[in-house]
């Protein structure tokens, strides 16, 4: 478990995030690199994407194997300290909200910390949510391929301790059934807006 001084810097770590989140999951780095023009910030549709990772169960998946269900996915790390379980406890809540709807969907997790997060890790991890959540994993190239295709960033932060964390993307993707993107859920939204957004790619 992380120390109490880990928690805190991490939640400095969100703050400076927040700061720079602004519509569509819209990232800037500490370094201060401006974000893309927000038309190219929209994920392509899963039947343009060509990504390949491996599942928590082992099982290779790639994005022709969503379509045809609707889709609920997220970018994070196992060791995240606060956005990531926030994130997780939201949708595991949001599950429970729609009932059996829920099993309709398709919900990934989608790890940006290729070092740490092996597909067992993922297994561990997304098994203290909910057993609907896939976690996927995969070679740094296969990761970054994947980031690439829904347009999000993610980085590398080394800590003072020699230690690392991750800054990333923070936001729900929602894929209607055809593949096309719908919307997403911001970290920072009312949380009121989050069930009927999946309602409208359950209909
Ligand atoms: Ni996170």
């Amino acid at each position: 478990m992380p120390t109490r001084r880990q928690l805190i810097l991490g939640t400095g770590g969100i703050l400076a995030l927040a700061a720079g989140t602004l519509a569509l999951g819209a990232w800037r780095s500490r370094s201060g690199v401006a974000p893309a023009p927000p038309s190219a910030d929209l994920p392509l549709p899963l039947t343009a994407m060509s990504w390949q990772l491996t599942s928590h169960l082992s099982a290779r998946v790639g994005p022709g194997d969503w379509v045809g269900r609707p889709a609920l996915v997220f970018f994070g790390f196992t060791w995240c300290p606060d956005v990531c379980p926030t994130t997780l406890m939201n949708i595991a809540g949001w599950l429970e909200e729609l009932g059996s709807e829920a099993d309709k969907l398709t919900i990934a997790l989608i790890s940006v910390d290729s070092e740490r997060d092996t597909p067992e890790v993922m297994s561990e991890y997304v098994a203290m949510f909910d057993p609907r959540i896939l976690g996927l994993t995969g070679s740094p190239e296969e990761i970054a391929l994947t980031a690439a295709e829904f347009r999000i960033r993610y980085e590398k932060v080394p800590r003072d301790d020699g230690d690392y964390t991750m800054n990333h993307t923070a936001g729900v993707f929602l894929f209607y059934p055809d593949g096309r993107f719908a919307s997403i859920i911001d970290f920072h939204e009312d949380p009121q807006f989050a069930v009927p957004k999946i309602k409208r790619i359950l209909a």
